[in-house]
């Protein structure tokens, strides 16, 4: 298949299970990363984690996009090569994070708004002459006393509609992120009523700005109780609540569904996608996107040694490979305890 239009590109990211490797940390990010593993945060190691991760031959048929930051889209592995061929070579498109960050959406206020609109168009002509094929914008919304408020729902939605139009524009793949937060106390049933505002209020701003949804994909959090809530939810309820509320806002002519993994480990991030896919019930695509739920591992047994390379290759193959079987509902717990 050619890949020449957004239609086409966005399909086949999330064809035949495959999904999304998120490697786009912002230096700053990638630092408290690097933290955990004693490795210092300077341009050649981040160089070399990279190139690890994209030479992992687990990518192949796994992974349909990866998406990077903008010093990895400009990067050249240790000998010489362009990192984005890397990826290209194993069939993993290479995608760019374009947004520049959060403020409060006004002073004081605990809520944010992404900012990144100035000088956008710019950027994205020449992210296309570099070889990007889709970007990702990411609005975080929180829950707790108050929040989220109309006001950030519906002023994140429209900057993602613009950011998407002009994506579009652009002849790139906008993946459009509203990141509900995990942190906090709230229950389920709250991250399923904020989740169902924020996608009502998304697809009203994308349908507003006339942007064609056939050439989207969308990165939502899935429907779970807050990280210190007291109660916790079964992998049932996060499936059902979870497709309940995509199932009630998200138009079936969007190609794919790919979850972010929000700090859910790397297990429970491929067992809830698998129990989704599993009830079934939708026509979008349902994979994956995650950043520390394929990472996590890999990161670990790597540690910043060249010694390692192969044993932390392996492990985000496994999880690439996992993820892949729970994007069709395939994936079996036992499969984890015989890596
Ligand atoms: P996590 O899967 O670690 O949440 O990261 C995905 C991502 O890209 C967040 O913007």
């Amino acid at each position: 298949m050619t890949l020449d239009n957004i239609e086409k590109i966005a399909s086949y990211i999330v064809s035949e299970g495959k999904g999304i490797l998120a490697a786009d940390e912002s230096n700053p990010t990638c630092g408290k990363r690097f933290d955990t593993i004693g490795v210092e945060n300077i341009e050649s190691n981040r160089r070399d984690y990279r190139e690890m991760l994209f030479r992992s031959s687990g990518l192949k048929g796994n992974i349909g996009g990866v998406i990077l930051f903008d010093e990895t889209l400009r990067q050249n592995a240790k000998d010489g090569t362009p990192l984005i061929d890397i990826m290209n070579a194993e069939g993993a498109l290479p995608g760019i994070k374009v947004d520049k960050g959060l403020v409060p959406i006004q002073d004081g206020s605990e809520e944010v708004i992404t900012k990144g609109l100035d000088g956008l168009d710019e950027r994205l002509k020449e992210y296309t002459a570099i070889g990007a094929k889709f970007t990702k914008w990411r609005a975080v919304i929180k829950i707790g006393d108050g929040m989220p408020t109309d006001k950030c729902i519906d002023g994140n939605a429209d900057a993602l509609a613009e950011y998407a139009k002009l994506a579009q524009n652009n002849g790139l793949v906008p993946i459009v992120e509203p990141e509900i937060l995990m942190d906090g106390h709230h229950t389920i049933e709250q991250s399923f009523d904020a989740s169902s505002r924020a996608l009502a209020s998304l697809f009203n701003s994308l349908k507003n700005k006339d942007v064609n949804l056939k050439g989207v994909l969308l990165k939502p959090s899935m429907v779970t109780p807050g990280s210190d809530a007291t109660t916790k939810a079964s992998v049932d309820d996060v499936a059902n609540m979870t497709l309940k509320s995509l199932k009630e806002n998200v138009p079936a002519e969007v190609p794919g569904i790919t979850f972010l993994s929000g700090g859910q480990t790397e297990v429970e991030a491929t067992e809830h996608l698998d129990a989704m896919n599993k009830i079934g019930g939708f026509e979008w695509k349902l994979s994956f996107s995650y950043g520390r739920a394929l990472q996590a591992g890999a990161l670990k047994a790597w540690s910043g040694d060249a010694e390692n390379v192969f044993i932390a290759q392996d492990i985000l193959s496994h999880r690439a490979k996992m993820n892949n079987l729970a994007a069709q509902g395939k994936w079996d717990k036992g499969l984890e305890e015989d890596f």
